[in-house]
């Protein structure tokens, strides 16, 4: 990451495509690539038709993708094809309450959250001041075991090393090989939790919401886990925004005074800061999918087996949207967003993430409770000034926020 955002990688991708889509036309782009055909959507429209077409003829279980979640979610929706695939997406549909702004588990994930951010508070106050990745990470991990699997598992950090090691062999895709021991030890593990089924957490929910006999419930696990990697990142960029933006902090301020934070609420406005957080720099800036058979394409056709590739960044920053390098929380509220295709933090179409609204509950319930009593300033500041283009790519590793009592 240190790398990328030093070589401004994303901000190269997108103006090289944004260069090719002037020279050759709208496109798509076609190239083979080791004796396989590959797409690149250049618009919008491109964009959400590939979408919109999932998962026939474009399907989101890939090759690359397949080889990759073998490792530890074998039977994670987004690998899963024809009736399993469709069975799976209800279960998890139903069990995330997609599409449901407060989760019915609601006022246990902010009585978790509220709890790991003030003892991340209270830890970094008696310390040097200073909340870090690290810090930020570990608060996270332990919030996200209470929530998916219940209290009880706050402190299982092996589990989550187990996953962090199968999570590295899928990197690899196709050149690791299998880690079916490691996998069995870590299948074995999160069952014992699952099978507490605590109430509150998302374990009570999967026991009680029936599965189809294609639906391996635990199995759909592993990938919530992993997800909220891309929350936790998502909501520490979103606190260095707010940090480096007052206009927008003192709106999440405005919002959250009038709120009862230790009730679920909905918090718009925070939400809406987490959103912008997503679509400055989307955590999977890379949407595959694979067509199934062949597929037309103005006067031409694509064979069957046509890896497509479109790059979220290319939309978001696309350089005639006149917010597209600033912090606008506002688009998320008053319809430009909705209007806009070109906008897809969490994908689009029968595939779109059906984590998105619980993701946004506990990300602005932390965003609402690090700011509650904190002010927090960002070391070099200088990255994320409001009255200059944000970079395109932005290392979360490398942040780091002083907390001072507000
Ligand atoms: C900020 C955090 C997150 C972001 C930005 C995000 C974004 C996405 C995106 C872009 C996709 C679609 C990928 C594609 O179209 O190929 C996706 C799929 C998915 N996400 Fe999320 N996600 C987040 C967190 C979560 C969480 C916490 C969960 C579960 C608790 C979750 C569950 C899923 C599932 C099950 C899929 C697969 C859907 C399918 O294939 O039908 N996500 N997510």
């Amino acid at each position: 990451m240190a790398l990328a955002e030093r070589c401004a990688v994303d901000r190269r991708a997108t103006a090289l495509l944004t260069g090719l889509r002037e020279r050759h036309g709208p496109g798509p782009l076609t190239l083979d690539a080791a004796g396989r055909a590959f797409a690149v959507p250049l618009t919008a429209e491109d964009a959400a038709r590939v979408l919109a077409g999932a998962p026939d003829p474009y399907s989101p279980a890939t090759r690359e993708k397949r080889a990759a979640l073998e490792q530890f979610q074998p039977h994670g929706v987004l690998v899963s094809q024809g009736g399993a695939r469709d069975e799976r997406r209800a279960f998890n549909e139903a069990v995330l309450e997609y599409r449901t702004r407060l989760h019915s588990s609601a006022p246990a994930v902010v009585r978790t959250v509220r709890e790991e951010t003030g003892k991340l508070l209270g830890a970094v106050t008696a310390d040097d001041g200073e909340i870090d990745w690290r810090r930020f990470h570990t608060m996270w991990n332990r919030a996200v075991r209470r929530i998916v699997l219940g209290d009880a598992a706050r402190d299982d950090t092996a589990l989550t090393a187990m996953l962090d090691r199968l999570r590295s062999a899928g990197n690899w895709s196709f050149a690791a090989p299998r880690r079916t021991a490691l996998r069995d030890r870590f299948e074995r593990r999160l069952r014992a939790h699952l099978d507490r089924a605590e109430p509150g957490a998302l374990a009570g929910a999967l026991a009680r919401t029936p599965a189809a006999p294609g639906v391996d419930p635990a199995g759909q696990v592993p990938h919530w886990l992993f997800a909220f990697d891309a929350a936790a990142i998502v909501a520490f960029r979103a606190l260095a925004l707010l940090s480096t933006h007052s206009r927008q902090e003192d709106q999440v301020r405005a919002e959250t005074a009038v709120a009862d934070l230790t009730e679920p609420s909905l918090l718009p406005y925070t939400r809406a800061c987490v959103l912008e957080s997503v679509r400055l720099w989307p955590t999977t800036p890379f949407l595959l999918r694979e067509s199934v058979r062949e597929t037309r394409w103005g006067s031409g056709a694509l064979p069957a087996g046509t890896g497509f590739l479109i790059y979220a960044p290319l939309f978001h920053r696309d350089g005639s949207l006149p917010y597209a390098d600033r912090f606008t929380p506002e688009i998320w509220l008053d319809g430009t967003a909705r209007d806009t295709e070109a906008l897809m933090p969490f994908s689009a179409g029968p595939a779109r993430c059906p984590g998105e609204d619980l993701v946004l509950l506990v990300t602005s319930t932390a965003l609402a409770a690090l700011l509650e009593r904190h002010r927090h300033l960002l070391e070099r500041p200088a990255r994320l000034r409001p009255d200059r283009p944000l970079p395109h790519t932005l290392d979360h590793f490398a942040l780091r926020l002083a907390a001072l009592p507000h």
